[in-house]
């Protein structure tokens, strides 16, 4: 009797208790047995006697529903089994008229649209490297983007014909092999692909091609403007992805789903947790050549689409379409992504009903993520005693004016207390690799902390800045250093500095942003000096800037001083300019504005700096 009464107290009265003092207990466990689960399919591919990489596992979902809907893009459907033709055609052509070897690396410069999707799968059949190139870059940028990863082929879509001519020089010097996705083009140097793919037979490509792969094999290099200079070339290797790839299962995604993938495929949202967490679950794709808020319900409606991916100013643009009728008649029922505010996720669920919203937090080389689980509205995920124990990682002091962490007496870091912001660090384990970045050992080394919690070890530093609360939650707080983020992109300041201080008449460019109210991110901004006895010309600038840099990096605003500040270690005083923005009436020097439909920078104004400020004009 006894006995029965305390097992009646533990089953019954136990649940009550946890779920009065801790109330999130089942939700950590239910997350951590779908994590666990994840972990031992994991073991078991990576243990079995064959190695099994993400590519085994289209292979799989094609065996398994042949006529299922792959990709589903404009008017055209592509089944498992059409997807897997079409790649080998496209690996047929390769092997048959390149010098492509397995374990070469390629360049893939090309737009969301399905041949993207083929080409890849078909460079991963034949035991090669993709580079994916993000199709906004051009000029220095491209070559810069291009020269990270040691390919020697470059394969562009047809619609990026021009971008590849302005570099083709350069790329012929370096021997390179430039492919068009097109049957006839008519520069010399370039090489048509389409017609060679159309012609080519679609029989499988033996797996031997794929004979010398290993997990540590990079499998993809996926493009970060991380926190200084020129895009950085993060190697993702083949164990790496499929483990990122899982996203979408833990979160509950099912072969039902129709996903719906409007981010670029050359990030590792769109790419890695889109495509290839569909490609996982044998989910149906319905892709997009791009964001667009006004078809975006159309779309979800259309193709009974029940998942979508976001980045935070999606959420926003969304919800600042105009409102209709039948913005709650939709099959959507979760949305994964992250940097949505907690403001913006109300107002998204007020108007468009019932939707799971799932924040995770991660960067594209780093050796750690979270996910909001809980969905407790702010939260980027949340501290799990398991997950802890898998990933070793803390928050740190940080002293943002030296920009650096905070060293005590023996020289090791600090942690901080409960509540307070921290750098966000991740020990680097067997379990937790940081594979680094492509051809550049420095900034690899910059971003591994070393002597950490003791002499000798080292850790992922992410530099971003977040903090947890007395409930385990962890909220994501800032990004430090050098980058800001404007219409969902990381802008690498230094970059832009580069790019103007190339024109004649610049003398110094220190380049930031600023917040607007109504508006994500923040805005760009320049503060320039000019060269001695030369005019500031908005025109030329425009040419300039759009010429090298795409519209999201191009600075909005430009500020004329007479000498940049610099700090005692001799880095450019950028709080005071952040704090000053853009209003006339705080900067007491020159203010140009760039105005697109004039193709310069004009003078800025208190009138268009009131349009701003009250909305109605848009940045
Ligand atoms: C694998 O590596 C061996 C030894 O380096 C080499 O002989 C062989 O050609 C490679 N196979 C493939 C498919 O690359
Ligand atoms: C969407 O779902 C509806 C009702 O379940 C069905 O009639 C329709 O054919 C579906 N559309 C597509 C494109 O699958
Ligand atoms: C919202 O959806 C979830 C599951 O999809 C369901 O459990 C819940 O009852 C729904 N809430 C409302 C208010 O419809
Ligand atoms: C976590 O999830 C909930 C609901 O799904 C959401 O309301 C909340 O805002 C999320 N946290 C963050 C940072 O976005
Ligand atoms: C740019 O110029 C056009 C035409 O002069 C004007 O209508 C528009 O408001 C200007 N935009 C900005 C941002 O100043």
């Amino acid at each position: 009797m006894y006995i029965f009464s305390a097992f009646l107290a533990t089953v019954v009265v136990l649940p009550l208790v946890i779920n009065v003092y801790f109330p999130y207990f089942w939700m950590d466990c239910l997350y951590m047995v779908k994590i666990i689960r994840a972990l031992i399919k994991f073991a078991r591919r990576t243990m079995g006697k064959r190695l099994f990489f993400v590519l085994d596992k289209f292979y799989e979902q094609v065996a398994k529903h042949p006529e299922k809907p792959f990709i589903i893009f404009e008017n055209e459907t592509f089944s498992y089994r059409e997807t897997d033709a079409k790649a080998n055609k496209v690996a047929q052509a390769l092997k048959r008229h390149s010098r492509l070897q397995a374990g070469d690396t390629a360049a893939l410069y090309m737009g969301n649209e399905p041949a993207f999707i083929f080409t890849w799968l078909a460079l991963e059949k034949l035991g090669c490297s993709v580079a994916l190139l993000n199709h906004n870059v051009r000029s220095k940028s491209l070559l810069h983007c291009f020269g990270c990863c040691g390919a020697k082929v470059l394969i562009a879509a047809a619609d990026l014909t021009d971008a590849v001519r302005e570099v083709l020089p350069a790329l012929q010097e370096q021997d390179v092999t430039v492919f068009v996705m097109a049957k006839e083009q008519s520069t010399q140097g370039m090489v048509t692909l389409l017609d060679k793919v159309e012609a080519a037979s679609d029989e499988p490509i033996p797996l031997s091609a794929r004979s010398n792969i290993t997990l540590k094999s990079p499998a993809v290099y996926i493009y970060t403007s991380g926190t200084t200079g020129l895009p950085k070339a993060a190697v993702v290797n083949q164990h790496r992805l499929l483990i990122a790839m899982a996203v979408l299962t833990t979160n509950g995604v099912t072969p039902k789903d129709v996903v719906y993938i409007n981010l670029p495929l050359y990030h590792a949202a769109g790419f890695i947790i889109g495509f290839l967490g569909s490609t996982e679950i044998g989910t149906t794709i319905v892709l997009r050549r791009k964001f667009s808020a006004s078809q975006f319900w159309d779309d979800c409606r259309k193709y009974n689409v029940t998942v979508i991916q976001y980045i935070g100013e999606i959420l926003r643009y969304l919800c600042n379409t105009p409102k209709r009728d039948n913005d709650r008649d939709h099959k959507v029922r979760l949305a994964i992504g992250n940097g949505v505010r907690a403001n913006v996720w109300k107002e998204f669920l007020d108007r468009f009903g019932n939707i799971t919203v799932r924040e995770f937090y991660a960067a594209t080389e780093g050796n750690i993520g979270f996910v909001n689980y809980t969905g407790k509205i702010g939260a980027a995920g949340r501290i799990n005693f398991l997950h802890k124990k898998l990933y070793s990682y803390t928050l740190i002091k940080y002293d943002t004016e030296k920009d650096e962490p905070v060293r005590d007496s023996r020289g090791l870091c600090v942690e901080v207390p409960v509540g307070e912001t921290g750098l966000l660090v991740s020990r680097i384990t067997r379990f937790a690799p940081f594979s680094g970045y492509a051809r550049n050992a420095q900034q690899t080394e910059k971003k591994v902390l070393r002597d950490v919690f003791q002499k000798g070890d080292a850790y992922f530093n992410t530099g971003d800045l977040l903090r947890s609360d007395h409930d385990n939650f962890i909220y994501f707080q800032d990004r430090v250093g050098d980058t800001y983020r404007w219409k969902g992109e990381n802008v690498a300041t230094t970059e832009v500095s580069d790019v103007l201080t190339m024109l004649d008449f610049i003398e110094e460019a220190n380049v930031y942003g600023v917040e607007v109210k109504g508006h994500e991110g923040r805005v760009g901004m320049a503060a320039v000096t000019l060269k001695k006895e030369e005019q500031f010309d908005g025109g030329t600038m425009f040419n300039h800037v759009a010429s090298y840099l795409p519209a999201y990096a191009r600075p909005r605003f430009i500020r004329i001083q007479s000498s940049l500040e610099l700090t005692g270690t001799f880095k450019q005083m950028k709080l005071k300019l952040v704090q000053e923005g853009f209003g006339p009436a705080v900067v007491p020097d020159p203010l140009f504005i760039l105005n697109e439909s004039q193709k310069t920078y004009i003078p800025m104004t208190e009138e268009i700096n009131k349009m701003i400020l009250s909305g109605s004009m848009k940045l």
